[in-house]
């Protein structure tokens, strides 16, 4: 078994005072699918209450009336425990006013922050496609973030990152089809990626944690580990196997509002403490799959 994760013991959520569907980005979403306000509310809060539970940290910050999606507070941008951010660089324009807030709480709570682009100049980058894990960033790319984002992320940080090219429409970030679960395991599902980086993938992971399609399709690969608990959206009884098997405690909550608009547990929240020290190497490095 892997030693515990470096990181996810501080996050920031974004409280849904305005979770809509107003458009449709994602294979998911449909405006004819409302969430309802109130039972979301809910659900988010439980998932807040059980991070607190685990012995994690949140940060709450309110959400734009403009920005619907802005409670999937994984790509507001990718924070370094040593007080780095990258702030994302949106695909889809509605929600690039999510950005303007969350530049101002980055730079608010003592973040010095870089920027790949904005306002649609610059290669696109969605922090739900970057984790540390192994020895570099692992970054998703092609349906949100884009290759010319991860050569920025490594010339910038002098770190090392390491591309996956995701190709399938349902998988749109990597926080979808990846998930670290210790330092050497990680639940992952191969049919998100291509070919080469389905290679690559499994040269990465010592330990893999095979995703059926029933669990990947169920959020179960958008789940977050705090401490010794992961907290999960659905888990399988043969998951549920696997993870308590390697010591952790599980915690199954009902975000299926959030599922609406394309999103679960990992979205909701993102880790302020992601450690660069043991993948930072002279002038960067970008290794991308055959
Ligand atoms: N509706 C949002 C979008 O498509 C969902 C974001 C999901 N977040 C995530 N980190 N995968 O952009």
């Amino acid at each position: 078994m892997g030693q515990s994760l470096e990181w996810g013991r501080r996050y920031l959520m974004v409280r849904p005072d305005h979770f809509r569907i107003d458009y449709v980005i994602n294979p998911y979403m449909s405006t004819h699918d409302q969430p309802d306000p109130e039972l979301a509310l809910k659900q988010w809060d439980s998932l807040r209450q059980a991070i607190v539970d685990a012995n994690g940290e949140v940060e709450v910050l309110p959400q734009r009336p403009d920005s619907p999606d802005m409670v999937y507070a994984m790509n507001l941008g990718f924070a370094a425990a040593d007080g780095r951010a990258m702030l994302s660089h949106m695909r889809f324009e509605p929600r690039r006013k999510e950005s303007l807030t969350a530049g101002d709480w980055f730079v608010g709570h003592g973040f010095t922050l870089g920027r790949p682009g904005s306002d649609g100049v610059g290669p696109h980058f969605e922090s739900g496609d970057a984790f540390v894990f192994g020895d570099s960033l692992v970054v998703g790319y092609g349906p949100r973030t884009e290759a010319d984002a991860l050569k920025h992320l490594a010339t910038e940080w002098n770190i090392r990152v390491r591309g996956l090219r995701i190709a399938h429409e349902g998988m749109y970030h990597l926080d979808l089809p990846f998930c670290p679960v210790d330092n050497t395991h990680a639940m992952v599902y191969p049919p998100a990626f291509d070919a080469a980086s389905q290679t690559a993938l499994f040269d990465l992971v010592p330990d893999p944690i095979v995703l059926t399609d029933d669990e990947a399709f169920a959020f179960s690969g958008n789940s977050i580990v705090v401490n010794e608990t992961i907290i999960m959206p659905a888990c399988s009884p043969r998951l549920h196997d696997v993870l308590t098997g390697l010591g952790l405690r599980v915690v199954v909550l009902d975000l299926t509002e959030f599922h609406k608009a394309g999103g679960s547990a990992r979205c909701l929240t993102n880790p302020l403490d992601f450690p660069l020290d043991s993948i930072t190497t002279p002038g960067g490095e970008v290794i991308l799959p055959a």
